[in-house]
């Protein structure tokens, strides 16, 4: 997906994946990864999620990966906060508190930028690539991440013939070859949500799954 699609959508502010509160299935699971309070969370394809505030609210601390400026400068204007802002061959780095956002792609960063996160959440980020994508995200991106890590993602599974992504439907198979060959992966729950999504009703999509794994990064 190329970046000036995500830049058109911010600005037209097409940005349907946004949701008004923390995403339910983090606060459900995120306690059984036994992760603990301090550890530096990394959210991949941030956008301006509110899950960040709410881990920072844990006493977790979080790096953020954004494309957008509109987004970033939106997340943290939304919690009345003027972050303190650098420059680094990453991007512009946005901090404040225990946030730091970087306005950069992600497959800029690299191990140095990784080396200090314990976690990682993936929420509408692994499903926002398509396949080609997905395979240079799973085996660049996450392969940076530390040896200790651990993580939560959550897909999306529906007929893809149905419906054009992104969001991509990315199905059980497919998480398992993505991340077996560093990643433990486990099926914490899977949920039916067609009815509760009514935009993919009216584009014609007849069934549609979320599920939540949990990541165990190999040693
Ligand atoms: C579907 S949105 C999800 C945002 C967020 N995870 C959430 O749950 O609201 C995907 C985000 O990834 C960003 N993005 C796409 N490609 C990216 C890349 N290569 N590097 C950094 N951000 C990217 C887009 O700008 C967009 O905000």
């Amino acid at each position: 997906m190329h970046h000036d699609f995500w830049h058109q959508r911010w600005a037209d502010n097409q940005i349907g994946f946004h949701q008004d509160t923390p995403t339910p299935l983090l606060l459900k699971h995120w306690p059984s990864l036994g992760v603990a309070p301090g550890t530096r969370v990394f959210v991949p394809l941030a956008g301006k999620t509110l899950d960040m505030a709410w881990f920072a609210a844990q006493g977790y601390r979080v790096l953020g990966v954004e494309l957008s400026r509109i987004a970033i400068e939106a997340f943290f204007e939304g919690h009345g906060v003027t972050p303190e802002v650098s420059e680094s061959k990453y991007g512009t780095h946005y901090r404040a508190g225990d946030i730091e956002l970087i306005c950069g792609d992600a497959f800029g960063l690299d191990d140095a930028a990784l080396a200090g996160c314990g976690a990682v959440f993936d929420r509408a980020a692994l499903i926002a690539l398509p396949a080609d994508l997905r395979q240079r995200y799973v085996h660049e991106l996450y392969a940076r991440l530390p040896s200790h890590c651990r993580g939560l993602l959550i897909s999306l599974e529906y007929p893809q013939h149905e419906k054009a992504g992104p969001p991509f439907s990315v199905v059980e198979d497919e998480v398992h070859a993505l991340y077996a060959r560093d990643w433990h992966v486990e099926t914490l729950e899977r949920r039916d949500i067609l009815s509760t999504q009514q935009r993919f009703i009216d584009e014609g999509v007849t069934a549609l799954d979320t599920v939540v794994y949990r990541l165990l990064r190999r040693e």
